[in-house]
This record gives structure tokens, sequence and C-alpha cells, in this order.
């Protein structure tokens, strides 16, 4: 049997994925080290107990860091996340999410950590799917720089690590919500809504609103993070939940769990916007045994409050 996970590094540990990892890897009893820049993340969001250090990984001595801190397991999701942004500048985009991928995965290898278990995307990883929902199998065919750049930093992973003791495990992400959440990232649309439906604005659906996605809560990603970590799986898996949801059915769920019942205004379609996305969840439940998932309605509830508590801080 393998040793159990002792150390971890969390990198984007102050965002909102990665700083609801390290609560957990806390709560499991493991020691917790965040990496990260602060350059979207947040310090206040990193738990007390969680060593925190603050560097880019492009340029910070990771190895160093690795082997000071005895680290065993590498949860990677620092990542530059937002997809127009990419387009805007992939050269930056690439810089963070290839290069900085490929520097953590260096740094492992020359420190001797044992695996990595990297914040990949399935939303943007296989384009436009041809059949649904999509595998793992599923043709990678990303349309965007952002999605070009997970796709490389998974390659990378595994073409370092191949031939090595450093297992790899590339988690192929639907949309992810939840507390702690903003506009930004792949359902940054629940962000959005929530902040204008409870400040009393109305909202925009854009197109037809027939678009669809899959919106996996956060709670469920971070246990996708913790099993797959225990379990050393190694290789790719999709989390998501398998249900796919309109744009439309995903506003009046939105305005639902935030009590208000004013319906949406149609704005003009997203140019390039991608019509579909659903991930076959199958491999999930068998390695990660990732089952009972929060229905939608109930993880929206949870976020809608959070919101709320938030505005009323500010
Ligand atoms: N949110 C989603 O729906 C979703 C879906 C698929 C994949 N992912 C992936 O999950 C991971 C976490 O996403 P998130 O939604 O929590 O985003 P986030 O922006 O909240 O978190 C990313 C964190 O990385 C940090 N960071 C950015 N560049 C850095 C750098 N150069 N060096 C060190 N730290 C840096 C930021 O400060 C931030 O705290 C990312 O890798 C993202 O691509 C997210």
């Amino acid at each position: 049997m393998m040793p159990e996970t002792r150390s971890v590094l969390v990198t984007g540990g102050a965002g909102f994925i990665g700083s609801h990892l390290a609560d957990a890897f806390l709560a499991e009893g493991k020691r917790v080290v965040v990496l990260d820049d602060l350059s979207t993340g947040q310090a206040s969001r990193v738990p007390g107990g969680v060593r925190f250090v603050e560097g880019d990984i492009r340029t910070f001595d990771i190895a160093g860091l690795l082997r000071a801190e005895k680290i065993d397991t590498i949860v990677h999701h620092a990542a530059q996340i937002d997809v127009r942004k990419s387009v805007e500048d992939p050269v930056f985009d690439a810089e963070v999410n290839v290069l900085g991928t490929i520097r953590i995965a260096k740094a492992a290898l020359e420190a001797g950590a044992r695996q990595i278990v990297f914040a990949s995307s399935g939303g943007a990883i296989y384009g436009d799917p041809e059949g649904f929902a999509a595998d793992e199998r599923h043709a990678t065919n990303p349309v965007s720089p952002y999605g070009v750049a997970k796709l490389a930093g998974e390659k990378y992973l595994f073409g370092l690590a191949h031939g090595t003791p450093l297992l790899v495990t590339a988690l192929r992400y639907a949309n992810v919500y939840g507390p702690r959440q903003d506009g930004r990232g792949e359902a940054g649309v629940i962000g959005i809504w929530m902040k204008k439906l409870l400040a009393g604005e109305g909202c925009l659906v854009n197109g037809d609103g027939t678009q669809s996605r899959d919106f996996v809560f956060v709670g469920d990603v971070v246990r996708a993070n913790l099993a797959a970590a225990q379990r050393r799986v190694g290789g790719i898996v999709n989390v998501g939940t398998g249900a796919e949801t309109s744009v439309t059915a995903l506003y009046e769920l939105v305005a639902a769990a935030c009590g208000v019942s004013k319906a949406a205004a149609r704005g003009p379609a997203m140019p390039g916007e991608q019509k579909r996305s659903v991930l076959d969840v199958t491999k999930s439940r068998t390695a990660l045994g990732l089952t009972d998932l929060v229905p939608l309605p109930e993880g929206l509830s949870r976020t809608a409050a959070w919101f709320r508590e938030a505005s009323s801080r500010a």
C-alpha cells in the first residue's frame, strides 16, 4: 500500500476552487501549503493553519518550496481562467497556463513529489461535442486559447511524468459554481446574475437561451480532488454531473434561489460561443466514487446564501 498523503501544495489556493480545497485538505488532517500570486485570489480566503506563500508559478522557486515543505502531493489550480482574456492575450494565457504548468511538473520531478492533480477543463477542451455527453475519449477540439493551453498543460504533465514515479491525474471539470465564485470562470454567469438579482437589478440571457452547460457544485469538485489524491487515481477523469441545463432553465433556477420572480431580458448571442456542453461522468463514479452529487437547485440556494451574506458584509 502507498503511504498516505501528508503535505499538500495547493497552487491557486487563494482562489475560488483552491480555497475550498485548502479548507478540505486541512479538515482531513493534512499539512497544507498554498502558493498564489494573488492576481485574482484573496489572501483572506486562505484558512488559518495553512502556510501561505505569495508567489508566481512562472518565476517562483517551486522545487525549493516542495523540498522545504516536504510536499508529497501538488493540487495545481493556479491559472489564468478567463476565456475572453485568453483570446485577447493568448501569450499571457500560455505563459501562466502552459509554461507555469511545465514549471510545476519540472519542480515535482526535481524535488521528488509523488503526484500532481491538475485542474483541467472538460468544458473548454472538448470543443463543440460530437455526441452527448463527452466522455474522456471524446476528441479534443478546443475553440479558445484557454482550452488549448489546458490541453497542452495536460499533455506536458503526462509527457514529463512518463517513465517516472510521478503520478498525474487530470480532472476535467465541467462548469464549477458555488460560494466564493465571482463573475469569471466557466460558471461565471451564476455569479453575475446572483449579484444583480440580489441588488434588485435585471439580468440578460444572451442569444436564444437554449445553449447548455453542465453545472457542478464546488463541494463535489473538492470531493473529486480528495479522492484523486487519496486513491492515487492517475489519468484523465471528467468531473461534472452528466446533466445538461439550458441557460434559460438556469436563469429560472438562479432567480428562484435568490427569491426573485423577475424575467430576464434577451441580449445578443455571443459570437463564437459553444452551443452545448455536458460531460459523461461514468468514470468519476467508479474511479473517484463520486456519487450523490449536490442537485443544482440545492447548490444554487447555498451559493445565493453566500452572495447574500457577502453583500451584507460589503
Ligand atoms: N471555475 C470553473 O468553472 C473551472 C472550470 C474548469 C477548470 N477550472 C480550473 O480550476 C482552477 C481554479 O479555478 P477558479 O475558478 O478557482 O479560478 P480563480 O481565478 O478563482 O483561482 C485561480 C487562482 O490562481 C491564482 N493565480 C493566477 N495566476 C497565478 C500565477 N501565475 N501564479 C500563482 N498563482 C496564480 C489566482 O490569484 C487565483 O487565486 C483553474 O486552473 C481553472 O482553469 C475552473
